[in-house]
């Protein structure tokens, strides 16, 4: 299987904020993202219903590393489909595929929610994407289509902010200073905690018609930076704090140098010998494909 495909489709407003906004800011800190979540995934691998031959599907897949260790796992008899909207990241996983000689895993660049899929899945997988949809029923709906008659849907999504000190903490202090985004803020989607309710996406789950529908909660440790540094940058770029500071311009540039010493004081109290590390938490959601 070749590992390069791109379907061309029209594009929506969270889409193209991905692409703009978000694309580099990952690249810069991709450090944090991929290791950072490594350590929460490590947590979640071990269980997942993947046997080998498996054909795969990761939604949302970004740098691919999630992609990669599902074809590990699936083998040379079976396959994954990775699927982003942002080619900007599957060039990472196409390379990181290519280096670790990894061949059974295809880059799709495409918008989850619309893709016209084949139902020929065994697996479908997704950590930390669903949760950017525009439309999550049809996102979820959609994914459950690329699976066969009883193939199993496990996607990861964030708890509340209360319980991601990771993400709360920063957003709280830089709050401190600068205004909330307003109404019309520019988006990447719902966002990180839109699946924290489990009704919620219990209900969603069944419109997009689900069934076996189970919550395991899974807490980690998250890597946010080598140092206090590089931990108060990451926030000022990414998150909920980035997102208040670069919806506040201006005033964020002109009081950037306050924001971040009360960053760091904040983050310094979880400093390690390997970083900085704080608590994070989420869901692994399960649900089935009747068929
Ligand atoms: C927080 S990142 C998670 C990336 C990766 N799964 C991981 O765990 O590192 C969310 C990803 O979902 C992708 N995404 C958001 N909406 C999407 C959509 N409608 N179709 C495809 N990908 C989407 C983004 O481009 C981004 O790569």
């Amino acid at each position: 299987m070749s590992n390069v495909e791109a379907a061309v489709e029209p594009r929506n407003e969270y889409v193209d904020f991905w692409n703009t906004i978000l694309v580099p800011k990952f690249v810069r800190w991709r450090h944090i993202i991929v290791d950072g979540l490594t350590l929460h995934s490590a947590k979640i691998f071990p269980s997942l219903e993947v046997q080998e031959g498996d054909k795969v599907v990761d939604a949302g897949c970004g740098f691919g590393d999630t992609a990669i260790q599902l074809a590990r796992l699936v083998g040379p008899t079976g396959s994954v489909l990775a699927v982003d909207c942002c080619d900007g990241f599957l060039a990472y996983g196409r390379d990181d595929a290519r280096a670790a000689g990894v061949s059974n895993v295809t880059f799709l660049e495409a918008d989850v929610q619309s893709y016209p899929f084949k139902p020929e899945h065994d697996f479908c997988f997704s950590r930390f994407g669903t949760q950017f949809f525009e439309s999550p029923v049809a996102g979820l709906r959609n994914m459950r289509k690329t699976l066969k008659p009883g193939g199993v849907m496990t996607m990861v999504v964030w708890r509340g902010i209360k319980d991601n000190p990771w993400l709360g903490h920063a957003k709280e202090v830089v709050l401190k200073f600068l205004p909330p985004p307003g109404e019309n803020a520019l988006s990447c989607g719902p966002g990180p905690f839109s699946m924290a309710d489990t009704g919620v996406v219990t209900k969603q789950l069944e419109i997009a018609g689900y069934t076996g529908i189970e919550f395991e909660q899974v807490d980690a440790e998250l890597f946010v930076g080598k140092d206090v540094d590089d931990a108060v940058a990451f926030q000022l770029a990414l998150g909920p704090a980035g997102e208040v500071y670069r919806e506040a311009g201006e005033l964020a540039e002109k009081r950037h140098d306050e924001i971040a010493a009360a960053l760091r004081v904040e983050l310094a109290k979880y400093q390690r010998p390997n970083g900085i590390i704080m608590d994070s938490s989420s869901w692994k959601v399960t649900a089935r494909n009747p068929g």
